[in-house]
């Protein structure tokens, strides 16, 4: 008879949102390097857009081991999702919880080893119970945002919530264990300040405490060295997290060493725009402000007018993403002011979508106004390039008071959209305290790179997972 066991094969179950399948495509990725079998369960919707929009046919063709299976997410087709979270994620709870029970008990086409989701997706912990197979649960923000998830129930006990977004934002938050030093109300998520502890998103994101553990482990995209104060607290309630970003470099890396030629997974929702490369590389060292809000947020005309005149009085070069459909309102290009346009072909470039973890790498790029998006912010921890945050929404208001008070990585201007603040901002970025952001930068961005090295954390972090992944699949077969 034959003893060899099968391979580990892993079922693994994204969030169905664009930032949350991207991040797991990567860490898929690594795992497949790491001599693992999975099958990628996504909602049909997802499947759909990643046959449109994504190379991921052709990047996964290398991995045998890989296949990707699809079970609806039980919304109509014209629904807009992500945009209507709350009712995406009641569906996946009661339509779909069903369909993923049947899915791990047919066993998709052999044994499986374990399960790993999305921790929001607390059902799927519940699954994966019932029908016996070990689960690992992801989260893909920070560890610091993750830990005000954790932190909500004391939150409401000590009274730091309910509050309103017209309160004093300024009030110190002392309930979060590690952030007592710097959290004010207006750096938590921003569903905070909705004035009611009832509030679904608070509802939801408080069972975060009691879900995550319940896993065989956490993966977290992040990395020791940036987040140890929080991971401290954090495993005090969740022992066995691993830490394994940035996700985006460690894949590259990999790649790398095994000297695979395939291009890396595609982030784009939209065609990227090489043309600002060439713009780049006639530009001084570290001139360039990049200027970019990521994949969801939205600014009105006069936030727009504000930024604009802010970045051209500032008199930095500046290379800015504006997506088509980042404007709200229409007609806004019939109406911009000729002093924008004149300064804007004097110093700056204009794209709707950038390559941006090429544009963070190239040497002309000297600061980054970003939404404080986690991708965003771990891009650009990696190339060094210090920050302007303007945080959107959720994660983004406490990435950015860590980036300004904890890691000192450059400067937070939340709820504030004045062309005044914007242009000393930008000033003070770009010239008055440049060597001192760009020196803690480049500490920073040298100790990412140590962590994706052998033996660093991230790169021990991930074998131990994939190991952990080994014994639980040889425990199957023995079982
Ligand atoms: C955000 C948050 O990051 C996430 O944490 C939150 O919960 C949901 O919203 P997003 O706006 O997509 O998501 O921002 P971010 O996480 O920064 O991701 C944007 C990604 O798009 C990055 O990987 C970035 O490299 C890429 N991008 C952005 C481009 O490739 N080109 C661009 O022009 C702009």
């Amino acid at each position: 008879m034959d003893q060899t066991p099968a391979p580990a094969r892993v079922v693994m179950f994204p969030l169905p949102l664009q930032g949350p399948v991207n991040s797991m495509l990567k860490l898929a990725e690594l795992l497949c390097i790491g001599g693992l079998q999975i099958t990628f369960l996504v909602t049909d919707d997802i499947h759909a857009r990643l046959h449109r929009h994504s190379n991921i046919q052709t990047r996964f063709q290398s991995y045998p081991g890989f296949q990707i299976r699809s079970i609806p997410d039980g919304l109509p087709e014209n629904h807009p999702r992500g945009a209507k979270f709350m009712e995406l994620f009641e569906s996946l709870r009661t339509k779909t919880k069903p369909l993923l029970k049947e899915f791990l008990q047919s066993g998709g086409g052999g044994p499986i080893s374990c399960v790993i989701a999305d921790a929001v997706l607390g059902f799927a912990c519940d699954v994966a119970d019932d029908v016996g197979i070990p689960i690992f649960h992801v989260r893909t923000i920070s560890a610091a945002c993750l830990w005000v998830f954790f932190s909500l129930p004391m939150l409401i006990q000590s009274g730091d919530l309910p509050f309103k977004g017209d309160d004093d934002l300024d009030v110190p938050i002392k309930s979060v264990p590690g952030m007592e030093r710097y959290l004010r109300r207006r750096d938590l998520p921003s569903f905070c300040r909705s004035g009611d502890i009832a509030d679904p998103h608070i509802e939801m994101y408080k069972m975060e405490a009691t879900e995550n553990p319940r896993a065989s482990g956490l993966i977290l995209n992040t990395f020791e060295e940036l987040e140890a104060p929080i991971l401290s607290k954090m495993r005090n309630v969740c022992p066995n997290i691993y830490t394994i970003g940035p996700l985006h470099a460690h894949l590259k890396a990999k790649l790398a060493a095994t000297a695979s030629s395939l291009p890396a997974f595609s982030n784009s929702l939209w065609e990227e725009d090489r043309s600002c490369v060439a713009w780049l590389n006639s530009q001084p060292p570290k001139s360039v402000l990049y200027v970019s809000f990521g994949s969801l947020a939205t600014v009105t005309r006069d936030q727009l007018m504000e930024f604009w005149y802010g970045l051209v009085n500032s008199g930095q070069r500046f290379l800015w993403v504006m997506r088509p459909d980042s404007v709200d309102g229409k007609d806004w290009e019939s109406r911009i002011p000729v002093e924008l346009s004149q300064g804007t072909k004097e110093r700056g470039y204009v794209v709707g979508w950038a390559p941006q973890e090429e544009v963070l790498a190239h040497p002309a790029v000297g600061g980054f106004l970003t939404h404080s998006g986690w991708n965003s912010t771990l891009e650009s921890v990696y190339e060094g390039v210090p920050m302007i945050c303007w945080p959107y929404f959720l994660d983004q208001q406490v990435n950015s008071r860590l980036v300004e008070e904890e890691w000192k990585l450059g400067l937070d201007m939340k709820d504030s959209c004045d062309r005044s603040v914007i242009e000393e901002s930008v000033r003070n970025l770009m010239e008055v305290r440049k060597e001192e952001f760009l020196r803690r930068a480049d500490e920073m961005a040298k100790s990412a790179k140590a962590s994706l090295s052998e033996g660093g954390s991230s790169y021990s972090h991930l074998d131990r997972l994939i190991q952990d992944i080994k014994t639980k699949s040889a425990q199957v077969v023995r079982d």
